[in-house]
């Protein structure tokens, strides 16, 4: 029996499903705790890709239940087409996904705000999914939202929604409010099946001595509160979050691993210190192929950035790291590791700049020799080229944690863990 969460700990697309996906064989229940459908989880198995949004990546395991906590947002919509693609892939979801009747509603209204606010910021756009993440949290916390369960009762629901419109200087006539009304309803119904109390099951799984795996989305960076506000996400991305995201208290958590990739990518904008300009940042675009996987928007590319990855690292109070697409790394003649930050000459070895300063943040680097090899069939340590390992021990030493996973390719079965009975050096 265990608790485990997986966090991405940087600006997200760390490959965290990947490494969810591999775990989750061994897990009861797989866990979303925050988030939303601004979400993209992808996972490779035998040829295949599965991409996620809402959905715990852990249903690819007929065996393990999935559940979504009162933390994650529902756009009843976009759930209810993912759930009919996964089912049309083979996968069966009945009595297997429960989802928190006090999660959050993502509404139309949400993703027109959404695309407003951005629009009216320009330039300081914030470069959001535009999914109604943003307006649906803010409405959440302001007690104007809407909850799942409260679409059970179409009288309040058309209530608390002409409330909303109101709320946001928004017109909507008596015909189209009774039509999302309608429509809302109807998701419901189509839903009700999955909706349930999240926080009773898991508090019951734990007590049964069950294995639960908790599923974070986004990244560590794009904490509303620790990230680089504003250029964050609306929820709360860190270790603490699996608590408030799903009534379970996050010191049931018996191990936390925080993933990493191999080198930092970001989408939309916001300070990226280790930002790679030049044609480099397309070759390892492209062999990574890290273009977004809800809006498919070109990924921005850099180096390892040590000083935001132990900031991460000590805000989650990591045990391990899952170290990801070490493979999309060979064959770059030199590696660059950034071990410090400079600003206005002098070296910051903390990560607390302010996002209006983030141009004058340079990176301090330290260069590794790169290796030839193709790793990505590599399934021990002893088996990665000498400069492989080497990079391994230098993130280590930086991040002060230890690496137990590695992930040397997209599938499923490019993945091992590391027995730590022999060395690393
Ligand atoms: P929002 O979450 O859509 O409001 O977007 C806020 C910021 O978080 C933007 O920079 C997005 O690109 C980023 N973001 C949101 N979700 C993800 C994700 O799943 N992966 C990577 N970046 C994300
Ligand atoms: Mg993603």
């Amino acid at each position: 029996m265990s608790n485990t969460l997986v966090l991405g700990c940087m600006w997200g697309d760390e490959a965290k499903a990947k490494i969810v996906d591999y775990l989750a064989e061994k897990a009861d229940f797989v866990v979303r705790f925050q988030g939303g459908s601004n979400a993209g989880h992808t996972i490779v198995t035998e040829g295949k890709k599965y991409v996620f949004h809402t959905i715990p990546s852990g249903i690819m395991f007929p065996q393990t239940l999935c559940l979504i906590g009162a933390g994650v947002l529902i756009d009843p919509a976009a759930v209810l087409e993912e759930i009919k693609a996964l089912e049309k892939q083979g996968i069966n979801l009945k009595d297997r996904l429960l989802i928190d009747f006090r999660a959050g509603l993502v509404l139309p209204l949400h993703k027109e705000l959404d695309a407003e606010q951005e629009g009216r910021l320009g330039d300081a756009r914030i470069g959001t999914t535009k999914r109604g993440i943003g307006p649906a949290y803010s409405d959440y916390t302001a007690r104007t939202g809407l909850r799942l369960h409260d679409l059970q009762f179409e009288g309040y629901t058309a209530e608390r929604l002409q409330a909303l419109y109101r709320h946001h200087h928004k017109k909507i006539t008596k015909e189209q409010l009774q039509e999302e009304v309608v429509s809302l309803s109807k998701a419901f119904r189509s839903l009700k099946k999955y909706v349930g109390d999240v926080e009773l099951s898991l508090y019951e799984a734990h007590r049964d001595g069950s294995n639960i795996l908790f599923e974070g989305a986004q990244g560590a960076l794009l904490d509303n509160i620790y990230g680089n506000y504003p250029f964050v996400t609306s929820s709360r991305v860190m270790t603490d979050a699996v608590g408030t995201g799903t009534g379970f208290s996050a010191r049931y958590l018996d191990k936390v691993i925080g993933v990493y990739k191999a080198y930092c990518t970001r989408v939309g904008e916001g300070p990226f210190v280790t930002e790679i300009k030049d044609e480099l940042a397309e070759t390892i675009r492209k062999t990574g192929n890290e273009y977004g996987a809800t809006t498919g928007r070109p990924r921005r590319i850099g180096w390892f950035d040590t000083v935001a990855a132990s900031y991460s690292a000590r805000l989650n109070k990591l045990d391990c790291l899952a170290i990801t697409c070490l493979d999309v790394l060979s064959g770059l003649p030199e590696l660059k590791l950034c071990v410090a930050h400079k600003q206005k000459g002098r070296r910051q070895e903390n990560y607390d700049f302010h996002s209006f300063e983030a141009n004058e943040v340079s990176p301090v680097y330290e260069t590794f020799s790169g290796w030839e090899e193709d790793i990505s069939g590599c399934r021990s340590l002893a088996k990665l080229p000498l400069a492989a390992r080497r990079y391994l021990v230098a993130l280590e030493d930086y991040l002060e944690t230890k690496v137990e996973i590695v992930s040397v390719g997209k599938d499923r079965k490019q993945t091992f863990t590391i027995n730590r009975k022999r060395s690393m050096k």
